[in-house]
């Protein structure tokens, strides 16, 4: 081997050696970290020519940054405090006087689902209304979504895009309300959040304004019932074990019966329907025959001193009561009538022996 040769050698070695483009690793490849988290890449000449420059350019060819610094000879990059704008590639190049090399370093943000849910509850609805939940996710990776019930693991039919599920709920009855769960789930954790659909009003319930009522024949008489409830119950009226009576008019809550006679005696009952059900008040009604009375007798004779027996009998509805009062207004004499019974004495007790006319009166309640 001459001297020529010899350099030849020399020269593609030294060429090897010093003459070539620098060639870059970088560590991490890849990162990925929170929001708030610091992390930095270190870029690292593996080999060629020295001077080597460094430098850091995004691969979207965004400015880097204000929270990006880079540290001593350029070849350390360290973001602090990421935000999302931080996300994707960083160049690392490295230039010398044989030209150029580059080497790409990742960064993706991880971010634990977060969840929204739309309207917030809690919610009233009414009994038969259909209603709409959003449930709108944010998170990286993109997490997956479902509804759920409350106290059930089953997965609700729900229209889902890639960051939004919406469920639509139909309140029929009590067990269709509860507590709605939108839960978003990806290996960085998992939301829930919920909403609380409340039945309005909902079952009916009806009261009378009177449990118990007392009419006599041939009056009028009037019951009221009251419902509340969701939807708003339709009254209906009806009598146990018989019809309503021939001459009855009904008007939501208001049932008037005209011209009672006693065989409209009984329970009525008020209906108040609605879609969840029905619920049933009682009113008792008793219609009375007014009592009316007769003397036996128009007239009577007494003498003085004896004792004068007058009956008076009525009829009517139980109890009767009697009371005697002499025409005139003049004073029963003392002792005279039992005014509780049926038969009532007084005695004539005047010595004009004139005759004395008295009246039997009589009162029945109702009247
Ligand atoms: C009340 O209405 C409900 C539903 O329509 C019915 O099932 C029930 O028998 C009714 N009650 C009376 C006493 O009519």
């Amino acid at each position: 081997m001459n001297v020529q040769t010899a350099a030849l050698i020399l020269s593609a070695v030294l060429h090897t050696v010093w003459g070539q483009n620098p060639v870059l690793s970088v560590r991490p490849r890849t990162a990925a970290v929170k929001l708030g988290e610091t992390v930095s890449f270190h870029c690292r000449v593996t080999s060629g020519s020295q001077p080597v420059q460094l430098e850091w350019k995004r691969s979207n060819n965004q400015p880097l940054g204000d929270n990006v610094k880079l540290g001593p000879d350029g070849a350390v990059l360290t973001i602090a405090n990421v935000r999302l704008s931080n996300q994707g590639g960083y160049r690392c190049i490295a230039t010398n006087a044989q030209g150029k090399g580059t080497i790409t370093a990742t960064l993706t943000i991880r971010q634990p689902p977060k969840v929204r849910v739309t309207p917030s509850g809690p919610l009233s609805v009414r009994a038969g209304e259909s209603v709409s939940l959003e449930c709108s996710v944010t998170g990286k990776p993109r997490p997956s979504i479902s509804w759920i019930k409350q106290g059930s693991e089953t997965a609700l039919v729900s229209t889902t895009t890639d960051a939004t599920a919406s469920l639509q709920v139909r309140v029929m009855s009590a067990e269709d309300a509860g507590t709605f769960v939108c839960r978003a789930q990806s290996r960085e954790g998992t939301a829930e959040g919920r909403v609380e659909l409340r039945l309005e009003g909902g079952f009916p319930q009806a009261s009378v304004t009177e449990t118990d009522l007392t009419a006599v024949e041939g009056q009028s008489v009037t019951m009221h019932c009251h419902a509340t409830g969701s939807p708003t119950p339709d009254i209906s009226w009806s009598k146990l074990r018989a019809p309503l009576p021939w001459q009855h008019r009904a008007s939501g809550g208001i049932l008037i019966l005209n011209n009672v006679g006693r065989q409209d005696s009984g329970q009525y009952i008020c209906n108040a329907t609605n879609a969840l059900g029905f619920s049933e008040a009682y009113v008792q009604l008793e219609v009375d025959s007014p009592p009316y009375a007769t003397t036996l007798t128009d007239e009577t004779v007494a003498r003085p001193g004896e004792a004068l027996r007058l009956q008076c009998l009525a009829h009517g509805t139980h109890p009767i009561r009697f009371r005697w009062t002499r025409v005139g207004g003049a004073s029963m004499s003392p002792g005279g009538g039992d005014h509780q019974r049926r038969r009532a004495e007084d005695r004539a007790a005047e010595s004009n022996g004139q005759r004395h006319v008295q009246v039997c009166g009589d009162q029945s309640r109702g009247l």
